[in-house]
């Protein structure tokens, strides 16, 4: 078999306990993002599978180019997996694999990060302090956002979302709004579990409710938090109208895709509402920044490394190498129980 990686990745096992048996491995080095040409050259005139990122474009063309080559999986090394047309892949016979489970603790622990960080003005008071300008203690500086007892957002609670919001909700005492298109029945048993712990032992408890519209979870809640896939439904789910129902001194933390916010009205509402703070992780298009966000005082911005710890690189990576095998060979594929590892769910038949 002939399997491309476009990206260097993390830890090898993969490579070599997965791949290497029976498989030449084409890698991309390059720390460049690859563009649909070179993708098309990698791919070349025979390839069987590709492990993938979600800066390339894997739409009905280069699915297209990567069968004729021979190539039966699409593998992304990542979650999400909205840079993949899967109607596409399907419709030509190829499996898409992404990298769910690994990356859940991970990602949620950023968002966790995110929340503190904009809330309490980390990173303005890290830069106060470096620039020399702490002259000794007063009363009014840095004032943040106490988040004991406050109400918790979330735009989507799935795994990550779920996650993020328990360690929140635990850690803060904060009770949980949440939109979802299901209903997240182990979540809201968790909460409520705990909330009568807390009550037995004399502390806060807390709650859980469902809202009804994404609205209702806008207008109640001091930190919201984006979880949810980006798609049609989705995109611009945070736009100008949407942040204005927001409180003025709400937090809002994006570890999902860029796209969910329009950055441009995001922009706008930092500039009025200075009390309204942010952590964002993803941008609608990276590795851009919408015009003026950089400069907001009230904005905290990494560069999509929410689920960047060595521990889960390495995880997404070997189950990326996985997924591969597994199509290549026939064989089952990994998965915990609840969790597949491919989007479009091409090997039912091969899953133990
Ligand atoms: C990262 O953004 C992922 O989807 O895994
Ligand atoms: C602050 O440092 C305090 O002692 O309250």
């Amino acid at each position: 078999y002939r399997v491309v990686v476009t990206k260097p990745l993390v830890g090898d096992v993969w490579l070599e306990t997965l791949l290497r048996a029976d498989c030449r491995v084409d890698q991309c080095l390059s720390e460049r993002i690859l563009s649909r040409a070179e993708l098309r050259e990698a791919i070349g005139s025979h390839c069987d599978g590709v492990i993938g990122q979600l800066t390339e474009p894997w739409d009905d063309e280069l699915m297209r180019v990567l069968k004729s080559a021979g190539g039966k999986v699409y593998s992304n090394v990542a979650v999400g997996y909205d840079n993949v047309d899967v109607a596409a892949a399907t419709r030509h016979g190829l499996a898409v694999g992404n990298t769910p489970g690994v990356l859940t603790e991970t990602t949620a622990e950023m968002a966790v990060a995110l929340t503190f960080a904009a809330g309490r003005r980390i990173v303005e008071a890290d830069a106060f302090m470096r620039a020399g300008k702490y002259k000794g203690w007063l009363p009014t500086m840095f004032l943040g956002k106490l988040f004991y007892g406050k109400t918790l957002g979330l735009i989507g609670a799935g795994r990550i979302g779920s996650v993020f919001a328990l360690t929140m909700a635990r850690g803060c005492h904060m009770d949980i709004v949440y939109y979802d298109q299901f209903q997240n029945e182990q979540l809201e048993r968790k909460v409520r579990e705990t909330g009568s712990l807390y009550q037995q032992l004399g502390e806060r408890s807390i709650s859980i409710r469902r809202a009804d519209t994404v609205e209702e979870v806008l207008e109640t809640a001091d930190v919201v938090s984006l979880h949810t896939i980006l798609d049609a439904s989705t995109r611009h789910i945070i736009n100008a109208e949407r942040l204005r129902l927001m409180k003025k001194d709400a937090i809002l933390v994006n570890c999902g895709r860029g796209p969910l916010i329009d950055e441009r009205a995001l922009v706008q509402h930092c500039r009025q509402h200075p009390d309204f703070r942010v952590g964002l992780d993803v941008f609608e298009n990276e590795p851009q920044m919408a015009p003026g966000l950089a400069s907001l005082p009230n904005v905290v911005v990494v560069p999509h490394i929410a689920s960047a710890t060595v521990w889960t690189r390495t995880g997404m990576c070997t189950l990326a190498a996985a997924n591969v095998a597994a199509i290549l060979r026939g064989e089952p594929v990994w998965n915990q129980p609840d969790v597949l590892p491919f989007v479009n769910a091409p090997s039912v038949d091969a899953m133990p």
